[in-house]
This record gives structure tokens, C-alpha cells and sequence, in this order.
């Protein structure tokens, strides 16, 4: 019987704009999304059910698990039957990295290729749009300018040779609609109207983080970065906020995503190697992980094994 195996990475944000509020209820984002070499490892193979099994305790193996959902949107939509999935987890899990967004893209690539389906990178990415905002960035994988919701992608050139150390405190997790929650509660007098939106993107795309992603340059890529979302999680969270800065004061250092994760970008694995290590003197907590990875300009890759 033929099986699959799949590398699903992990993204960061390097940049996280909320523009205003969508008549269904999402936020208008402008991001910009990179991939990294970090990856979970996903194993396929085809069976009667749906059924997952999971090498990490934390991560649900239920039909909240979004590789649960993607599987399940694939066999109602092609009317196929279930599959086996099998996730080993390297991607720290609820951290603002779409590990969960990444591992359902996985589902929807593997099983194109198990069921033969021959669909389309585009039609990949309008099934996955239906399981998260992330799904059809994680389908495609680089780097990529996102607006919308997140799921309208314009890719954009990798910078060569971008190191990054990531850290989170394993205990903690930001519930994603909270901190989109939290932001509407306390931001929505400045939001924009819709038709304002166009003129905020193209500011965005021709001001500076663009044109450093363009060069390459990983110290004005750090200096230009932003994210919104830390506003209100870093008061929720003064352990997160406090790493933010101790990481800062070795690289440029941002929270991903709606967090808790903080990544800082290093020009090689040498420095962020020390820099791992100096955080890790600094706050010797056992509950704080931390990894050290690279900037990817792939996405998921796939492997059919015969039967
Ligand atoms: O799309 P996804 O299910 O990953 O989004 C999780 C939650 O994040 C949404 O339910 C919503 O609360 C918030 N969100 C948002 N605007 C976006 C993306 C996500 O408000 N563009």
C-alpha cells in the first residue's frame, strides 16, 4: 500500500498589520510570512477512518487538530475514505508559528498525491483557506507578502543565509481569537474602513521592510519588522514581554503571530547558537524552550513511498 511522508515548517511573521474589521468577522491583515527549515515530520497512509496519533502530549488528536479537519474536508469533497496521519512534532506547539495550519497543509498536499487527484498549488490552497488563515501560506511555503484575512499571498524573494533562535515558555499558549479579540476591544476606534485599506497596503509595500527583505539585510529586516498583536499580549503576559527584550538586546527580536513565541533574527548559526546559549544563562527555567533554525525558501516537501 502506498504511503507519504511530508515536512511541514514552521512560519514566522515578519511583519503583522490589523488594517480594520471584514464583514465575516475576520480582521484585514497586511504580513508578511517566511517559512522556516524548522519542520514536523507527517506520515500518511491510507485507511477506513480518519485517525491520528501524535508523539507530543499537548497536541490534540480529535477533530480540533486542523490535519484532523484537513483530512476530513479532503475525503467529503472527493468522497475518498480516511487516512492514517502520523505527526512527530519538532514545531513548538500553540506558539504563534502555525504548526497546526502547517501540519494540515501537509494533509491536503499528501493527500493530492496519495489519492491522485491532480489538483492544482491554487486549488490546494482555496481548500485550505476553508480549515485556517494560515493554511494556504503553509501549502506554498517562502516568503510571502499576505492580506486579506491572510490568505491572499504574493510571494517575494527569500533572503539568503537568515538565522533565527525562537523561545517559549512550553506552559504557555495565547488562544489566537483572544488576542484578535483583545486588539478589536481595545484598538477599534482607530481601525479603518474598507476603503482604506488599498492606499495602507501600498504604503506598506513600498516602505522599508520590503525593501530589506529585498537586500537581504537581516539588521534593517529586524529594525523595520512590527507586529500589532504585541500590544496586547505582552501586558497580558509580562514573561513574554520580558524576553522580547532580553532577546533584543542580542539581535533584532519580535513575537510571532499572536505568540508567545519571541524569534531574533542572526546572520549565522554560530551567533545564534550563543545567543541560544546566553538566554539560556540568563533565564535558566526549565519551562523555556529554545531553538535555533533558518530561514527557509521552500515549503511543504513530499515524498510518495510505493507500496
Ligand atoms: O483563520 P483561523 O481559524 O486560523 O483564525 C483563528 C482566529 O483568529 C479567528 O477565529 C479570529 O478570531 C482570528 N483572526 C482574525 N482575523 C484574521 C485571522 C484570524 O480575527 N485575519
Amino acid at each position: 500500500m502506498r504511503s507519504c511522508t511530508l515536512l511541514a515548517p514552521a512560519k514566522v511573521n515578519l511583519h503583522l498589520e490589523i488594517l480594520g474589521l471584514r464583514a465575516d468577522g475576520y480582521h484585514e491583515l497586511v504580513m508578511i510570512l517566511q517559512c522556516l527549515e524548522l519542520s514536523d515530520r507527517i506520515h500518511l497512509k491510507p485507511n477506513d477512518t480518519i485517525s491520528l496519533h501524535c508523539d507530543h502530549s499537548q497536541v490534540p488528536v480529535d477533530q480540533s487538530n486542523l490535519a484532523y479537519r484537513a483530512a476530513a474536508l479532503m475525503g467529503q469533497t472527493f468522497g475518498r475514505g480516511g487516512v492514517e496521519i502520523r505527526i512527530e512534532k519538532n514545531i513548538p506547539v500553540a506558539a504563534g508559528l502555525a504548526g497546526g495550519s502547517s501540519n494540515a497543509a501537509a494533509v491536503i498536499v499528501g493527500l493530492n498525491l496519495l489519492w491522485d487527484l491532480g489538483l492544482t498549488q491554487p486549488q490546494l490552497q482555496e481548500l485550505g483557506a476553508k480549515i485556517g488563515s494560515d493554511v494556504p501560506f503553509c501549502v506554498a511555503g517562502g516568503t510571502a507578502i499576505a492580506t486579506g484575512r491572510g490568505e491572499i499571498l504574493d510571494p517575494i524573494q527569500t533572503p539568503n543565509g537568515i538565522h533565527v533562535v525562537l523561545a517559549k515558555y512550553q506552559s504557555l499558549a495565547v488562544s489566537t481569537p483572544w488576542a484578535y479579540q483583545t486588539y478589536r476591544q481595545q484598538y477599534e476606534q482607530n481601525y479603518g474602513d474598507p476603503a482604506s485599506w488599498p492606499a495602507k497596503t501600498r504604503q506598506f509595500l513600498s516602505a522599508s521592510l520590503v525593501q530589506a527583505i529585498a537586500q537581504g539585510n537581516y539588521q534593517a529586516i529586524g529594525q523595520a519588522m512590527h507586529n500589532d498583536l504585541e500590544k496586547v499580549v505582552f501586558p497580558a503576559y509580562p514573561q513574554v514581554a520580558h524576553l522580547r527584550q532580553l532577546m533584543g538586546k542580542y539581535a533584532p527580536a519580535m513575537m510571532s503571530g499572536s505568540g508567545p513565541t519571541i524569534f531574533a533574527l542572526c546572520a549565522s548559526p554560530a551567533q545564534a547558537e550563543a545567543i541560544a546559549q546566553e538566554i539560556r544563562t540568563q533565564i535558566p527555567d526549565p519551562d523555556l524552550g529554545i531553538w535555533v533554525s533558518q530561514f527557509s525558501a521552500g515549503g511543504i516537501r513530499a515524498s510518495l513511498n510505493p507500496g
